[in-house]
């Protein structure tokens, strides 16, 4: 008999890379306690000191490039193994790819590429981490990071919705659930979907359809979630 796959879409946050070093957001000492969102993530700051922007996230990606995928991106890859897997990550660091996932499709960009500022389409992947004024795109522009700013659109947002309507399973993992629209995900998944989420705060989260809640940090939780989805396929 034919054997269809089950579809796990995961969608991560911040609180995913934890415990590989990597400060989230709104937790407190997180980045946004340190940095000022008006000065170093919107069109407006890249407008007013895009050097200050420029320095922000190659600080960024030095710590991306010094960290390690941890176990819950390991075990993220796993599933890969016995499903259908999408990863829909608000994460602008590689570690999902690095940990092995195939199938990640990035909100908020990538912090390991740069655009041109004139050219959405035109990436490059960097090999530097350190990306400087003068650094060119091919069409002669300055390049900047390729990452959404607060205020610019999410262009892979339709592509998520439509990704999380198919899902038998879907994971939500390490992510506060303030920033729109990426935040709509949690409710785009079918009612008859199993939904789980991990985050050592998801007891406040409120969200009011049917999720298991596992209150843990991602590498507590999602390695013993995996092996029960696993289990629950023999
Ligand atoms: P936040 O910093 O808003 O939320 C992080 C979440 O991770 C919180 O719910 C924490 O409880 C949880 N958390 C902390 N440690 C954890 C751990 N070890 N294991 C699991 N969960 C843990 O980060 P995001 O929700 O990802 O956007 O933030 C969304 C967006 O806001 C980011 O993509 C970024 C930011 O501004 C842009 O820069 C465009």
């Amino acid at each position: 008999m034919f054997n269809h796959r089950q579809k796990i879409v995961v969608f991560t946050g911040a609180g995913v890379s934890a415990e590989s070093g990597i400060k989230t957001f709104r937790d407190s000492d997180g980045l946004w306690e340190n940095f000022k969102i008006e000065e170093v993530a919107t069109p407006q700051a890249w407008r007013a000191n895009p050097a200050l922007v420029l320095e922000f996230y190659n600080q960024r990606r030095i710590q991306v490039m010094n960290a390690k995928p941890n176990a819950a991106h390991l075990a993220i890859a796993e599933l890969e193994s016995y499903f259908d897997v999408q990863v829909i990550t608000q994460n602008i660091d590689d570690l999902h790819e690095r940990a092995g996932s195939k199938n990640v499709l990035h909100l908020h960009g990538e912090i390991m590429k740069a655009r041109s500022e004139q050219d959405a389409a035109r990436i490059i992947k960097l090999q530097n981490p350190a990306l400087k004024m003068g650094d060119l795109a091919s069409d002669g522009a300055q390049l900047r990071p390729h990452i959404v700013w607060f205020g610019e659109e999410v262009p892979n947002m339709e592509m998520a919705y439509m990704m999380t309507e198919k899902a038998d399973i879907f994971i939500v993992i390490g992510t506060s659930l303030n920033v729109y629209p990426a935040a709509n995900l949690a409710y785009y998944a079918p009612e008859a979907s199993k939904k789980f989420v991990i985050d050592p705060k998801a007891d406040a989260f409120g969200l009011n359809v049917d999720y298991t809640v596992i209150t843990s940090t991602a590498c507590q939780g999602m390695p013993g979630l995996v092996q029960q989805l696993i289990q629950q396929l023999k």
